[in-house]
């Protein structure tokens, strides 16, 4: 049927069928398969839920068992992939160094298009396995240190906490990585996620599909809004400046980072969740960052909650993850090692029923204008 009014930002249009995860913005509810975040987050682990993600039910025990022996199997890095990490400016931001890496793991896996059931699986281990292993050898290369190489007897979470501090992981803080993980393995259809369904429908690698989802992921209005909430925290610099510098924002129209959702019109489950093991971690270790936040979040919610504004993921995140050790411009990255899991699982379901995207356009342009040569213009 032909749909002359333009959706600005597509919102409220849906694009395909899905029954992966499910977000009731009202109540403040996200579910995977059915089954609450909230259930995930205190019983399942990141393998696990990547699992359900993916193949549609909870696994069983020797299901399990095999998924996180292929995980492990498939964490090394090719030594000219670890070269070509290394060879990346050091500079440049690790959301480019792992779009740039899973493009080029990508050429050394030629299996074609995917046709197959085994080689689709084997391709979302692959990428799962690997992308903690780029995002911690970009972070050692940037110290000037060398990649660490990633160890069989830890979990996903710990093994990449590992691989980035070359210490051995506090348990603590791997579970609470591992509830990060689990947090954003998937959230419906996103930017980041539609941007991957596209080139999903184009039939092209499961590789470019992921790195064009990790540009999309990659935008401070899409994955990059916690860099920007510890960046806010860290100039507010004490919880007694912080209710000063939101309302200044506030007067002077600026939105505030980590806060509103396109879809969440009240606290996103994810930002609860995260609140808790944020107030815990900041109770072992004095964190002056949770006050300045607990603050800004007052402030915020104050005068925007309302308006169905209020804490979104990025808001707390951050701040659990300096806590474990990460510097802020890794915390994208955390986010993509996470929802690489979601991505690969839209791929799989858009692979199913494919059709390629191909929207339409409403074209305001000049008609009928003639060619002038160039020494007459
Ligand atoms: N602080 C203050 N006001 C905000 C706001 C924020 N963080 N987020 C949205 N608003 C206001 C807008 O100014 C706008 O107000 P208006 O109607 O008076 O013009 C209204 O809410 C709608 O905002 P809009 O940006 O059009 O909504 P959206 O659905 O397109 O945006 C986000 C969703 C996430 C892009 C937006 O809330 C945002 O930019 N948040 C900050 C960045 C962020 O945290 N991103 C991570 C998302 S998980």
């Amino acid at each position: 049927m032909p749909q002359t009014e333009v959706i600005s930002g597509l919102e409220g249009v849906p694009i395909a069928e899905s029954a992966i995860s499910r977000v009731d913005g009202k109540a403040g509810r996200l579910e995977y398969r059915g089954i609450g975040i909230d259930e995930l987050a205190e019983h399942s682990t990141f393998e696990e839920t990547s699992y359900l993600l993916l193949y549609g039910e909870l696994p069983s025990k020797r299901e399990l068992d095999a998924f996180d022996a292929g995980l492990k199997e498939y964490r090394p890095l090719k030594d000219d992939v670890v070269r070509v990490i290394g060879a990346l400016p050091k500079a440049g931001h690790p959301m480019e160094a792992l779009q740039a890496a899973v493009a080029a793991i990508g050429m050394f896996y030629s299996q074609g298009r995917e046709r197959d059931e085994s080689s689709r699986r084997a391709s979302c281990l692959r990428l799962i396995a690997k992308m903690p292993v780029v995002v911690a050898a970009f972070s050692r290369f940037r110290a000037g240190k060398e990649p660490v190489r990633p160890r069989n007897d830890l979990s996903h979470a710990a093994n990449f906490i590992y691989m980035l501090t070359g210490e051995e992981p506090d348990p603590a803080h791997a579970r609470i990585l591992d509830i990060a993980l689990i947090l954003h393995a998937d959230h419906t259809m996103n930017a980041s996620t539609f941007a991957g369904r596209v080139v999903g429908s184009t039939l092209s690698t499961p590789f470019s599909v992921v790195s064009s989802a990790l540009g999309a992921l990659y935008g401070p209005l899409h994955g990059g809004a916690n860099e920007d909430v510890m960046e806010l925290l860290d100039e507010i610099g004490s919880a007694d400046r912080a209710r000063a510098t939101v309302e200044k924002m506030i007067e002077q129209k600026k939105k505030i980072p980590g806060f509103g959702h396109r879809v969440y019109k009240t606290m996103d489950p994810r930002a609860t969740i995260l609140k808790a093991h944020a107030t815990e971690l900041a109770a072992q270790r004095d964190d002056p960052m949770l006050p300045i936040a607990l603050e800004v979040e007052k402030v915020g919610t104050e005068t925007y909650g309302a308006k169905g504004i209020w804490p979104n993921v990025d808001f707390f995140s951050g701040i659990v993850y300096r806590a474990i050790g990460f510097s802020n411009d890794n915390f994208t990255s955390i986010f993509a090692v996470s929802r690489v899991s979601g991505w690969l699982a839209h791929w799989l379901e858009q692979l199913e029923d494919n059709r390629l995207f191909r929207p339409t356009q409403k074209y305001v342009g000049k008609l009928n204008e003639p060619y002038v040569p160039i020494d007459k213009r």
